[in-house]
């Protein structure tokens, strides 16, 4: 029973060093948007002097188009990958149950497209509770940019777009906050290529934003809520470890001092049977 208090005494440490650490994470999470993440960008869209949607993101692009072999007759498929530069064009639009995002860069020759709707969800007790979500992206790229697309063949202008998307699903009045990746697949006019879409360090909000150049509550996505887990379970357990093995030690040096105190037993072997 000694063996189970030491391990209950360990574990009820490990529990208040766990929520000390998430208490300690929380408290700097206003600081988030200080991110040292140089490809990140910013996007405000304002209507009558505040601000109705806001993002920030990091983005890359990686698009697959062909170019002529060598032989002159057979097509390959090479990849341009790509990032939004500083200083893009931003225009939007914010309704009360929709809200656009277009981003424009390289005189229009790119433009990213990222449509928004919130929506009354019923939780089955017929109370409705509000949610907004990404709905759809669309990207406009032309393969004449020769910065990014090198010989391509029959260059021109083409739209790749999402299926409709039920993308960073979170409560209505709250901004979605992910540092982790999230990848989306559009479906090219340019014979159905499928361009894939990165964004990571994400904080975005299109609805609801109480006051002007402020996110309101975050909602965390599920896959850093899962991190921030994995990132303090091995610190917890390493500490509960070296408890156990601090407290271990003591009581054998404590154990060795009694043992030493108690009078020497018989040495001749013969007389343990008599005991
Ligand atoms: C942190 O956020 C809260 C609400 O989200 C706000 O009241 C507070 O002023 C912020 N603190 C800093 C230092 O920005
Ligand atoms: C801005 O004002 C116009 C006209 O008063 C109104 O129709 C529109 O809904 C307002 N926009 C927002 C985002 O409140
Ligand atoms: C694509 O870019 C080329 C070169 O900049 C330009 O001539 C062409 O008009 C563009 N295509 C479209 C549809 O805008």
């Amino acid at each position: 029973s000694f063996l189970r208090g030491t391990v209950c005494v360990c574990v009820c440490a490990g529990c208040l060093l766990l929520s000390s650490v998430l208490l300690a994470e929380q408290e700097v999470e206003n600081l988030s948007g200080l991110s040292p993440n140089p490809d990140k960008d910013i996007f405000v869209v304002r209507e009558n002097g505040t601000t109705c949607l806001m993002a920030e993101f990091a983005v890359r692009f990686l698009i697959p188009y062909d170019v002529l072999a060598l032989n002159g007759i057979d097509l390959i498929t090479e990849q341009a990958s790509l990032a939004l530069p500083r200083g893009a064009r931003i225009e939007g639009s914010c309704g009360s149950t929709e809200a656009e995002l277009h981003i424009s860069w390289v005189n229009n020759a790119y433009t990213l497209r990222i449509y928004f709707t919130k929506v009354g969800e019923h939780d089955g007790k017929a109370k409705e509770t509000e949610i907004w979500k990404m709905s759809k992206v669309q990207l406009v790229y032309n393969t004449s940019d020769t910065t990014h697309f090198i010989n391509a063949y029959n260059p021109g202008k083409h739209t790749a777009s999402t299926h409709r998307l039920s993308a960073l699903v979170t409560p209505g009045g709250r901004s979605y906050v992910c540092a982790a990746q999230q990848t989306l697949t559009l479906i090219s006019s340019d014979h159905q290529k499928g361009i894939t879409i990165y964004m990571s360090d994400i904080q975005i909000q299109p609805f609801d934003i109480k006051s002007d150049f402020v996110f309101s509550e975050p909602y965390k996505c599920i896959t850093d809520q899962r991190e921030r887990l994995e990132e303090t379970l091995p610190l917890v357990l390493g500490l509960i470890l070296a408890l156990i093995i601090v407290i271990t030690i003591t009581i054998y040096h404590f154990h060795l001092k009694l043992t030493a105190q108690q009078p020497q037993l018989p040495r001749d072997r013969s007389l343990y049977k008599n005991m």
